[in-house]
C-alpha cells in the first residue's frame, strides 16, 4: 500500500514538474558540451581558464554596462589563471566609492583585489529607469537561478529571432525563442565581431555566448572543481574500504557453515 502511494505521488510530481515547464510558453534549451559537465554525472568536470578569461572580457566590455556581478571579488579571478599583479591591475581600473573618511565624507578610490565588481547603477530603481522599466538582474548566480542554467544562457544569447507571423513585439521588446513568454526587454547584447580576442579564438556570437556562459557558470559555482575532486576521493576510498571489508569478512567466516 505504502509503495503504491509513493508511486502515485511520484507520478503526480512528475506531471506537475512537466506542466510547470510548459507554463509560460517555455522552450527547453538544447544541451551543450560544457567541460564542467564532463564524465558520468559530471564527475570529471573542469573549468576552461581560457574560455573564462574571454568570458570575463565579454562581461567587462558588454554586459557590465547593465548587469552587476555583486558576489564576485577581484581576488576570485585567481581561478581564471591570473596572478596577483594582473588582478591588482584589473581591480585598479575600477573606481570604488569608499568611506566615510575622518571628515565624514565618502570618497572615490581605485579598486583593490579585496573589492567586489562595481555595479553599473547606484540602486535597482536607477537600473530599471535606465532600461525602460525592466530590471537587468545581477549575473553572479544566474546560471543557478534558471533551469538548465548554462544551456539556457547560451540559448538566450543566441536565440533572438523575428517574431512569428501573428505575434507582435512592442517598442523596446525583442523576440527570443528561449525566454519564457518570448518577449524580452534586453536588445541582443552580442553579435559577430563585437569583442576582440587576443588568443585567436573565433570572434563570433556563438563563441562569445559560450565564453560568457563559461565565466558565469564559474561565478555561480566557484568550488565545483574542489567538490568533485573530494567526491571522487571519497568514492575511491569507499570502494577500497568495501574491498578490504569483504576480504576481512571472508577470512572471519572461513570454514563457518
Ligand atoms: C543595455 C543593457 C543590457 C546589456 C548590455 C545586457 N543586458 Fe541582459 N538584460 C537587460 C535587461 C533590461 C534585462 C531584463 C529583461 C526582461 O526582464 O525583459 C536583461 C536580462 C538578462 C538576463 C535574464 C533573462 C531571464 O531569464 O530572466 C540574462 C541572463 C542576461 N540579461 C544576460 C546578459 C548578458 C550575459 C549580457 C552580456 C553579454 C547582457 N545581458 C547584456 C539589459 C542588458
Amino acid at each position: 500500500m505504502f509503495i503504491r502511494i509513493l508511486t502515485v505521488s511520484f507520478v503526480l510530481l512528475g506531471f506537475s514538474v512537466q506542466n510547470a515547464g510548459a507554463a509560460g510558453d517555455q522552450v527547453s534549451p538544447p544541451s551543450q558540451p560544457w567541460s564542467f559537465y564532463n564524465g558520468p554525472a559530471g564527475v570529471f568536470g573542469y573549468y576552461d581558464q581560457a574560455s573564462m578569461q574571454r568570458g570575463l572580457k565579454i562581461y567587462r566590455e558588454v554586459c557590465a554596462s547593465c548587469h552587476s556581478l555583486k558576489r564576485v571579488y577581484f581576488r576570485n579571478l585567481e581561478a581564471l589563471g591570473y596572478n596577483e599583479a594582473q588582478i591588482k591591475n584589473i581591480a585598479s581600473e575600477y573606481t570604488v566609492v569608499d568611506g566615510p573618511n575622518d571628515e565624514g565624507d565618502m570618497f572615490d578610490r581605485p579598486g583593490k583585489p579585496s573589492d567586489k565588481f562595481v555595479s553599473p547603477f547606484a540602486n535597482d530603481n536607477a537600473a530599471k529607469y535606465a532600461n525602460n522599466g525592466a530590471f537587468p538582474p545581477d549575473l553572479s548566480l544566474i546560471t543557478k537561478a534558471r533551469a538548465k542554467g548554462p544551456d539556457y544562457l547560451y540559448a538566450l544569447l543566441t536565440g533572438y529571432a523575428q517574431p512569428p507571423a501573428g505575434e507582435h513585439v512592442s517598442g523596446g521588446q525583442h523576440w527570443n525563442t528561449y525566454f519564457p513568454g518570448h518577449k524580452l526587454s534586453m536588445a541582443p547584447p552580442l553579435s559577430d565581431g563585437q569583442v576582440s580576442y587576443e588568443d585567436g579564438s573565433p570572434e563570433t556570437l556563438d563563441q562569445y555566448a559560450r565564453d560568457i556562459t563559461h565565466f558565469l557558470a564559474w561565478a555561480a559555482d566557484p568550488y565545483m572543481e574542489e567538490r568533485k575532486k573530494t567526491g571522487l576521493k571519497v568514492l575511491i576510498f569507499l570502494l577500497v574500504f568495501a574491498g578490504v571489508m569483504y576480504s576481512v569478512k571472508k577470512k572471519v567466516w572461513k570454514g563457518a557453515h
